[in-house]
């Protein structure tokens, strides 16, 4: 199974989702291939964002190895979910993909027990953002986890 997390700049999101989920992977047992990829290519090469590392590592959670890239089109074929962290990345990610991929790309929201389907992009906001973007991403690995199985 291969699973790539996608934001806009895959500095914030999607990296952290990168991390949380490999670490509860792994917790799981589950063998499970995990990237993640941005719609946009201005961060490409970049660590993740301070902010998102920080509030990461206090909860447990290694961003070791992780740089930013934008997607290409062999990851349509190459992952078998493409998970997008916001309504607006899931739209991009449906119009860039070939048809026969489109079934994999997915809100990563969805496996989440609440009933917010977005995870907020924290950029340009205070500390809190960055909590509640792991909070959210917790929530969602964990349901995740629970189909792969
Ligand atoms: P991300 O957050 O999509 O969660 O990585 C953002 C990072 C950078 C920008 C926007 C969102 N930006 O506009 O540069």
């Amino acid at each position: 199974m291969r699973v790539l997390f996608v934001c806009l700049g895959n500095i914030c999101r999607s990296p952290t989702a990168e991390a949380v989920f490999r670490h509860k992977a792994n917790l799981a047992g589950l063998d499970v291939f995990i990237d993640s990829a941005g719609t946009g290519g201005w961060h490409r090469g970049e660590l993740p964002d301070s902010r998102a590392r920080e509030t990461g590592e206090a909860r447990g959670y290694s961003f070791a190895g992780q740089t930013a890239r934008p997607i290409e089109a062999e990851d349509f074929e190459d992952f078998d979910l493409i998970l997008a962290m916001d309504q607006k990345n899931h739209e991009e990610l449906l119009n860039r993909s070939p048809k026969h991929s489109q079934q994999k790309v997915r809100l990563f929201l969805s496996y989440g027990d609440t009933s917010i389907r977005e995870v907020p992009d924290p950029y340009y906001g205070g500390p809190q953002g960055f909590e509640k973007v792991l909070d959210l991403i917790e929530n969602a690995s964990d349901g995740l986890i629970k189909t792969l199985y």
